[in-house]
């Protein structure tokens, strides 16, 4: 599957740091995967926690950009490059990351175990949800899976500790990919007017 391996040589290339943080992106998005399936989430969980922020990937490549005409937000990016390869289960909770978050700082003793780049960054995401934006966020159907993997992803930033390789990953990710024919009306349901 050639979009597998698209995948899998980002993160082989990819050295960047996650932004403030001692662990590369790869390694971030890598241990995320593992807390989730120490805790024996569902395979699709797994797999959004591997790519949910692989919209990060794209940013930091501007070729990249322009080549699928994408622009916008780390999650939403991500979100729009992998709806056509993947299944809502692993994408929803990907789009939806970033609003969890949103969501779970409503609780002060959850904002208080943020690293600190977390907390700066949450400013710029557009802060604590206010009320309105909680209860839309909970009407939402993957809301509960985006929650758990924000907890992931808050969890799996540290640093030289043993880890699996992206390519652990090959099968699992292979078996999250939208079938053949879906994909084919995805593209079909793209180019008609
Ligand atoms: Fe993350």
């Amino acid at each position: 599957m050639q979009i597998v391996d698209e995948i899998i040589n980002k993160y082989q290339t990819n050295n960047d740091l996650y932004i403030g943080e001692k662990v590369t992106m790869s390694e971030h998005m890598i241990q995320s995967a593992m807390l989730a399936e120490q805790n024996h989430s569902s395979e699709s969980l797994i797999c959004a926690c591997l790519l949910h922020d692989y919209g990060h990937f794209i940013i930091d490549d501007p070729d990249f950009l322009v080549s699928k005409s994408l622009d916008g937000k780390h999650e939403d990016m991500g979100f729009d490059f992998l709806k056509d390869y993947f299944k809502p289960e692993v994408i929803e909770p990907i789009k939806l990351h970033v609003q969890a978050k949103r969501y779970l700082c409503r609780n002060k003793s959850y904002y208080e175990i943020l690293s600190d780049p977390s907390k700066i960054s949450l400013k710029l995401q557009g802060g604590v949800m206010n009320d309105e934006e909680a209860r839309k966020f909970i009407s939402l159907k993957f809301y509960k899976d985006a929650i758990i993997l924000r907890k992931y992803d808050d969890d799996g930033k540290i640093p030289n500790i043993k880890m699996k390789k992206i390519d652990d990953y090959r099968n699992l990710i292979t078996s999250q990919l939208i079938n053949e024919n879906d994909h084919n009306r995805i593209i079909s349901k793209t180019i008609l007017p």
